[in-house]
């Protein structure tokens, strides 16, 4: 099992707020590990979060458009399948672009959107209840990856759960399998998953969409050498890195990469670091699956696929699968 370095808290600001005391734990032991990685959700600040919104909007970023041009012509079927009536639980709601065509729809019986970000839901919610006056709302902000409590005013629905974006591609097999379970666990037995799962594809396609030519994603992987230096005390110099994005062919992922153009020494948080010219802080994968793989990562988790769509040039799938009780072989 991995051993988890802890960090003495001796120089921590009482008033250190419980994440920044987890941010820095994760940098110092990211940057002392080799090779060096911290995890991708320390991208997420303020700045990162509105950088993301607008990678969605490149040319070269297939997934949000793909995504959502699948859900707008797989509607009626998946309205069909769950049946109206259900609670649509939608875990990392964000903007909820892709929630009002699902809403337009499914003729649900209320709406939860879950995100760890209050002010996303806060504006989220203002937004859609106004569109949809008829349909209840209840965000919630748990952390969704272990099971939790829905509101108590959906006890009686059954639910479909959402799960766009590919954001399950962020996470290695292991822990995905262990979300999927975690949401089954959430959304009960009787429950239905819709999930938006990035197919393999060549790196012609892939690696534009993580390294675009108008450099948003380099800024967005950067910002995370910013938000260091601004929260943690850091003294990196940002132009000693670049943003790199790479095909891991064996483990079929884009990986993103902050790599030292040069020797480079810094603090952070009264703590040195050296990092070599060409060494790289490994911030993000992005897990792409086939269609018979991403029926098995389903199945692992819990669900078994009954319907899925895709694209004409199959760049994205969306996946409709219903809670699957544990079977004996054969
Ligand atoms: C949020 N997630 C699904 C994005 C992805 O495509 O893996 C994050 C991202 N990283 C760089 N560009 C987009």
């Amino acid at each position: 099992m991995k051993k988890l370095r802890l960090f003495p808290l001796q120089n921590v600001p009482s008033e250190m707020a419980d994440a920044t005391i987890a941010f820095r734990n994760d940098v110092f032991e990211g940057l002392t590990r080799n090779p060096k990685a911290i995890p991708a959700r320390w991208l997420y600040d303020h700045r990162g979060s509105a950088l993301f919104e607008a990678i969605t909007l490149l040319p070269e970023y297939y997934p949000t458009r793909t995504e959502r041009s699948i859900l707008a012509s797989a509607l009626p079927a998946i309205s069909a399948i769950a049946g109206p009536g259900r609670a649509l639980v939608e875990f990392g709601s964000g903007s909820s672009a892709k929630t009002r065509l699902l809403l337009a729809d499914i003729e649900p019986s209320a709406y939860v959107p879950i995100d760890i970000s209050g002010e996303f839901l806060r504006d989220t919610t203002v937004g859609l209840s106004r569109a949809f006056p008829t349909v209840p709302i209840y965000p919630t902000e748990p952390d969704f990856t272990r099971p939790f409590a829905l509101p108590k005013q959906i006890a009686r629905s059954p639910r479909l759960g959402f799960l766009p974006g590919s954001t399950i591609g962020n996470l290695t097999v292991h822990a995905a399998v262990d979300l999927l379970r975690a949401l089954a666990g959430t959304l009960g037995a009787g429950s239905m998953l819709l999930i938006g799962i990035d197919r393999i594809k060549g790196q012609e396609v892939l690696l534009p969409a993580y390294d675009d030519p108008q450099g948003l994603t380099a800024a967005f992987n950067l910002n995370l050498l910013h938000r260091i230096n601004r929260e943690l005390g850091g003294s990196i110099p940002l132009g000693a890195f670049r943003h790199v994005a790479r095909w891991n062919d064996t483990e079929f992922r884009i990986e993103m990469h902050l790599e030292a153009i040069r020797d480079v020494r810094f603090d952070v948080g009264g703590r040195a670091f050296f990092l070599a010219e060409g060494e790289t802080i490994h911030t993000e994968n992005s897990l792409k699956y086939g269609r018979g793989e991403a029926f098995i990562l389903l199945r692992a988790g819990g669900w078994k696929p009954v319907a899925d769509w895709t694209d004409d040039a199959e760049l994205f799938s969306v996946v409709l699968a219903e809670q699957e009780p544990p079977q004996a072989a054969p």
